[in-house]
C-alpha cells in the first residue's frame, strides 16, 4: 500500500491502521503493508514496511516527494498487490488514476476530484479498472463514514426505482444552521464555526455550496446521469460583493449582509421553521443546491452539531423514506471509511470477511 497525503485525514488514517494492523493479520489472514508515506513535500519508501509507530519523524528525514518514483516504488516491490490510497484533496493527483490503473495498481480515494472531472475521465477510470481487474474504491466522497454511496448502489442494483434524493451533505453547514437563529448575527455564527474547526481556512470554500453540489454529481452519477457539475442549480451563501478578496476581508464585512440572511430567518421562525442547506436530486433530472425552510418537526431540522442526513425517496421506500444521518465529516470517522473500503478491497480479493 501507498499512501499520499498525510494532513487530517491521512494522519489519522496510519495511526488506526497502526492499532489494527495486529488484529487483521491474526484474525483475517490479511498482510497489510504500508511501503510508502508521501506528501507534497516529502517521501519516505520502505522495502518491506514503514515503521508505523516513526512515520512522522522518519517522513521529516526522508528524500523529496516524487510521485513517479514513489509508484515505480511499489510497482517493483515483491507483493501481489498494489493499493494507492490517495488522501489528499489535490486536481493534480487523480490525473494520474488512469495510467496507475493501468500499471496495475488499485486506488481508494476519499478525493472528490476524480469523481467531479470531466464525465470523460470518469468514464475511463472505470472502463480501465474494469479491462485491468483493479478497483476504484470511494465510499467516503458523500457523508464521509457513513454509508451513502453503498446503500444508493444497493437500492438500484437490486431493481429499486430512484424517485428524490435530499439532504444535508455538509458537516459544517449543517453545523452552521444547527446554531443560527434570530437571536444571533449569521456572521457570529460563521466566525464561531471557524474557530472551532468546522469551516475550511476560508469559510467560503464551504459556504459557496461547491462541495456540496460535488456531492450530489457523484451520487447523480452513481444512477447513471451524465451530469457535469457545473449543471448543478448551486445557490452560494458567499454574498456576490464578497466572493473575492482574502478571507479575512470576507469575515470583516459579513456582518454587513446580517441583516438579509436575519430577515429569512425570521420569517422561517414565524412559521415554527427553520432554515437548512439542502442538495436535492430529482427523477425530473436536476440537481439543485439552495437554503430551504423545514416545519420543526422534520427530520431535517432536528439533527444536532454538523451531522448529514441523507433522505433516499425510491419505489420500495415511498412513503416513509430510507435516512441514513450521523457525523458526515471528521478525521476520525472519514479515516475509518477509508479503511473499511480497503478491508472491502481484500475481501474482493479472497479474503474472508
Ligand atoms: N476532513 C474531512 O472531514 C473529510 C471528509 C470526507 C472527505 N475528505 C477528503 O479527504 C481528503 C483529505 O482531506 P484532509 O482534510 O486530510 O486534507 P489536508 O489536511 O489538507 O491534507 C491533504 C494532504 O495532501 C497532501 N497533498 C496535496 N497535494 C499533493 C500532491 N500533489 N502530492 C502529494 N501529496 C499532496 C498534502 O501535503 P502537504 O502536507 O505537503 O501539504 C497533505 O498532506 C480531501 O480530498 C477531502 O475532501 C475529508
Amino acid at each position: 500500500v501507498g499512501i499520499i497525503g498525510t494532513g487530517l485525514i491521512g494522519k489519522e488514517f496510519l495511526s488506526l491502521l497502526h492499532e489494527q494492523l495486529l488484529f487483521l493479520r491474526k484474525e483475517r489472514n490479511i498482510d497489510l503493508r504500508i511501503l510508502g508515506i508521501t506528501n507534497s513535500k516529502k517521501m519516505l519508501l520502505s522495502d518491506k514496511e514503514v515503521d508505523l509507530p516513526h512515520w512522522e519523524e522518519q517522513l521529516e528525514k526522508s528524500e523529496a516527494a516524487d510521485l513517479e518514483k514513489f509508484t515505480q516504488h511499489l510497482l517493483t516491490s515483491q507483493f501481489p498487490h498494489t493499493l494507492l490510497v490517495d488522501m489528499t484533496a489535490s486536481s493534480e493527483v487523480p490525473k494520474h488514476y488512469t495510467r496507475w490503473l493501468s500499471q496495475g495498481m488499485s486506488i481508494i480515494t476519499p478525493n472528490k476530484k476524480a469523481n467531479t472531472g470531466s464525465m470523460d475521465q470518469y468514464k475511463e477510470i472505470r472502463q480501465i479498472a474494469r479491462k485491468k481487474n483493479k478497483y476504484f474504491l470511494y465510499s467516503t466522497n458523500v457523508g464521509a463514514g457513513l454509508p451513502v454511496i453503498q446503500t444508493l448502489r444497493d437500492l438500484l442494483q437490486t431493481g429499486d426505482h430512484f424517485i428524490q434524493i435530499e439532504g444535508i451533505f455538509s458537516g459544517t453547514l449543517s453545523y452552521i444552521f444547527n446554531n443560527y437563529s434570530s437571536e444571533k448575527a449569521f456572521s457570529q455564527v460563521v466566525k464561531e464555526a471557524r474557530l472551532l474547526g468546522y469551516t475550511e481556512p476560508d469559510p467560503r470554500d464551504d459556504l459557496s455550496g461547491m462541495d456540496v453540489a460535488r456531492k450530489l454529481v457523484i451520487l447523480a452519477r452513481e444512477l447513471g446521469w451524465e451530469l457535469e457539475l457545473s449543471q448543478v442549480k448551486l445557490e452560494s451563501l458567499v454574498p456576490e460583493a464578497l466572493r473575492t478578496g482574502s478571507a479575512e476581508d470576507y469575515l470583516r464585512r459579513l456582518p454587513e449582509f446580517d441583516l438579509q440572511m436575519s430577515a429569512l430567518v425570521q420569517s422561517a421562525e414565524k412559521n415554527n421553521e427553520v432554515l437548512r442547506y439542502v442538495g436535492t436530486i430529482n427523477e425530473a433530472g436536476q440537481a439543485s443546491v439552495c437554503l430551504q425552510k423545514y416545519p420543526k418537526t422534520h427530520a431535517f431540522a432536528r439533527i444536532n452539531g454538523s451531522d448529514n442526513i441523507v433522505a433516499f425517496r425510491t419505489k420500495r421506500y415511498d412513503k416513509q423514506s430510507l435516512v441514513i444521518q450521523g457525523p458526515g465529516a471528521g478525521p476520525a470517522v472519514t479515516a475509518a471509511g477509508v479503511f473499511a473500503d480497503i478491508l472491502r478491497y481484500a475481501t474482493y480479493l479472497g479474503a474472508l470477511p
